[in-house]
């Protein structure tokens, strides 16, 4: 079975691999779902820390292996320049690789993967899923926000020009994505609705979803995903 290289799955969610743990169960995982610039990220942390899982962004592990210029990093960027998703062989290579780490055994938070049938499939042979956050927030709601965002490339917030504007001391290092701006915006919501959104009535169908109304202040979006976690 298996999509984790050198590593030996013995049965879903109990896997040995090189020079770590042996066959230590890994307890279930959380999947945050939705289109971009939904809120994923800036939710993410929060849940984290309710949870003690840690967040896998596939966006952010791609981001550094493009500032890193990696081999993954070269084949990477053109497709997210682009606004369009890398292909699926590389995204499920770089998830099996992470969670061979340690930290993942427990369970983790995945942020912006599955985005494809395929790759969630392939999580599926490898990791029980308890639920799938889905933030659902209209696309000129999605263009608005993904625009005006901004981060801090210190400490990694992510701040918004309106909704969530940064403190005047570090306003002057802020930085823009290169993929958020108006035209790379609307593919990846093409893209989105294309190949990811089908993936919610697939979860559906499993009694994994968990619709949340994402077009609420951040911590009105905070307090109902809280309210859900603490149940
Ligand atoms: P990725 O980095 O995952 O981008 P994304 O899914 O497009 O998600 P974002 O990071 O844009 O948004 P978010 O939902 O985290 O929103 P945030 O919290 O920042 O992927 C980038 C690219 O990498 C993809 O296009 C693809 O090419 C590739 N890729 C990544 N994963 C892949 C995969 N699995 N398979 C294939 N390719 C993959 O919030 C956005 C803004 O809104 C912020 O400014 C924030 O302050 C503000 N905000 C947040 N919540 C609210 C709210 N409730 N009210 C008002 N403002 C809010």
């Amino acid at each position: 079975m298996g999509i984790c290289g050198g590593n030996k799955i013995n049965h879903k969610n109990r896997f040995t691999y090189d020079g770590g743990y042996d066959g230590t169960t890994m307890t279930t995982s959380i999947v945050l779902f939705g289109p971009p610039g939904a809120g994923k990220g800036t939710q993410a942390s929060k849940i984290s820390e309710m949870t003690g899982k840690p967040q896998i962004s596939t966006g952010d592990m791609l981001r550094i292996a493009v500032s890193e210029a990696s081999d993954l990093g070269a084949k990477a960027q053109s497709y997210m320049e682009s606004g369009i998703l890398v292909p699926d062989e590389l995204i499920i290579e770089l998830i099996s690789n992470r969670l061979k780490q340690e930290d993942a055994i427990n369970g983790v938070l995945f942020d912006g993967f599955p985005r494809t049938l395929n790759q969630a499939i392939a999580l599926s042979s490898i990791v029980d899923i308890s639920s799938v956050i889905s933030i659902e927030v209209p696309d000129e709601e999605i263009i608005k926000r993904i625009v005006g965002r901004r981060m801090d490339p210190i400490t990694k917030e992510i701040y918004h020009i309106s909704f969530k504007p940064a403190p005047d001391e570090i306003q002057g290092r802020l930085i823009q994505r290169k993929d958020d701006n108006v035209e790379t915006v609307m593919n990846r919501l093409k893209t989105y609705h294309q190949q990811t959104s089908p993936l919610s009535s697939w979860y559906d169908d499993q009694n994994l979803l968990i619709p949340i109304d994402g077009n609420k202040s951040i911590e009105e979006v905070a307090t109902d995903i809280s309210k859900f976690l603490s149940n």
